[in-house]
C-alpha cells in the first residue's frame, strides 16, 4: 500500500515538472486533486480499514495530498514567470534601431504652378472660378461664336459622350460664357474678372500633347477694357511668374471667340516660345449671353498650365506629369 501511495507521488512530481504551460498545469490539478483526482480517489479505500490503519492511512494520503499541491504551486510560479518574460520579450522596443522616417507628401507640380497663377492673377483682381467638364456644345462651340464647320468640333479632336450629346470641353473657354450667363442671369452687371483653371481633354498624345491637360482661362469684361489693358496685365503676369522681366511678343492670330486675336510668345534663350492665346471678346460671344457689345467690352485668354510647368520646372516630356513616378514627384515636395 505505501509503495503504491510512493509510486504515484513519484508519477505526479514527474508530471507536474514538465507541464509545459499554465492550462496543462490546472489539467494536472483537477487529475490529482479534483473531486475524482487519483489522490482524492486513495481516501475511498479508508472506508475498509481498521481503525488504527485507517489513521496511518488517512495521514499518509494528506501528507501525499500537500506534497502534490506544493509541486504544483511551485510549477505554477515557474511557468507564470516563464510567461511573464515572454510577453516582455514579444514587446520589447529596441530603442537603438533607427526610425522609420517620415515622408512629407507634396503638391503636384502642375497644382502647385496653378496656384502660382492664381495667386499672381489675383494680386491683379481676379477671382478664381470653376465650371463642368463635361460640357454641351453650346458652351464649348457654339456660344463662342465657334461655327458648325469649325475643325476643332471634329470627331479627332473632341471627346464626345453621352453618345454626341455632350462633350469633355476642350479648352476652359466655356466658363468664360457660364460666367457672364450668370451675372446676366442674377443681374449683375461688369465688371467681371475671372480666372478659370481647370482640365481640358483633346484626342492627342505625345510629348508635348496629353488627352487630357490643364488650362487657365481669363476674362475681363467693363466698359471701356482696351488691348493696352490685355497686354499690360499679361505682361505683368509673365514678369512675375517667371520672375524676371520677360520679353513678350503678340503676334496675330485667329480665335473665333476673339477679334482681334493674338498668340503671346515668350523670349525663352535664342527662341520665341507661344505660351498662351487671348483676344478682345468677339461680339457674338457677348450676344450669346445676352451682354451688350455697344457697351461693353472685355478681354480673354488661355494658357496651358503644363507648357508653365515644364518651363518653370525644366522638365522636357510632358507625359512625365501624369506617369506617377514617385522619383519625379518627389522632386517638387
Ligand atoms: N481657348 C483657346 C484654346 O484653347 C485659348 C484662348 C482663350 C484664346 C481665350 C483666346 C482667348 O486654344
Amino acid at each position: 500500500m505505501s509503495d503504491d501511495i510512493e509510486q504515484l507521488l513519484g508519477r505526479a512530481r514527474g508530471e507536474i515538472e514538465a507541464a509545459a504551460d499554465l492550462r496543462a498545469l490546472e489539467q494536472l490539478r483537477v487529475d490529482w486533486l479534483g473531486k475524482k483526482g487519483r489522490i482524492t480517489e486513495l481516501l475511498k479505500q479508508l472506508g475498509g480499514m481498521a481503525p488504527d490503519a485507517r489513521k496511518a492511512y488517512g495521514e499518509r494520503v494528506n501528507r501525499a495530498k500537500d506534497a502534490v499541491g506544493g509541486w504544483l504551486d511551485t510549477r505554477k510560479r515557474v511557468l507564470e514567470e516563464a510567461e511573464l518574460n515572454a510577453k516582455l520579450a514579444a514587446e520589447a522596443i529596441d530603442v537603438t534601431l533607427p526610425g522609420r522616417g517620415e515622408a512629407a507628401g507634396g503638391l503636384h507640380p502642375v497644382t502647385r504652378t496653378i496656384q502660382r497663377i492664381e495667386r499672381l492673377f489675383g494680386d491683379l483682381g481676379f477671382e478664381s472660378v470653376s465650371g463642368p467638364e463635361i460640357e454641351d456644345d453650346f458652351h464649348n462651340f457654339g456660344a463662342l461664336n465657334i461655327p458648325e464647320l469649325h475643325p476643332a468640333r471634329a470627331m479627332a479632336d473632341t471627346f464626345y459622350v453621352n453618345g454626341g450629346s455632350m462633350l469633355l470641353r476642350t479648352h476652359t473657354s466655356p466658363v468664360q460664357i457660364r460666367t457672364m450667363e450668370r451675372h446676366v442671369k442674377e443681374g449683375r452687371t461688369p465688371p467681371i474678372r475671372i480666372i478659370c483653371p481647370g482640365r481640358v481633354y483633346r484626342c492627342d498624345f505625345d510629348r508635348t500633347h496629353s488627352p487630357m491637360f490643364h488650362q487657365v482661362e481669363g476674362l475681363y469684361v467693363a466698359e471701356k477694357v482696351t488691348f493696352t489693358d490685355l497686354k499690360y496685365d499679361l505682361m505683368t503676369f509673365l514678369s512675375r511668374f517667371f520672375e524676371r522681366e520677360m520679353e513678350v511678343l503678340f503676334r496675330p492670330s485667329y480665335f473665333p471667340f476673339v477679334e482681334p486675336g493674338a498668340d503671346v510668345h515668350i523670349r525663352w534663350g535664342e527662341r520665341w516660345l507661344e505660351v498662351l492665346g487671348c483676344g478682345m471678346v468677339h461680339p457674338n460671344v457677348f450676344k450669346a449671353v445676352g451682354l451688350d457689345p455697344e457697351r461693353y467690352t472685355g478681354y480673354a485668354f488661355g494658357l496651358g498650365v503644363e507648357r508653365f510647368a515644364m518651363l518653370r520646372y525644366g522638365v522636357d516630356d510632358l507625359r512625365q506629369f501624369f506617369n506617377n513616378d514617385l522619383r519625379f514627384l518627389q522632386q517638387f515636395a
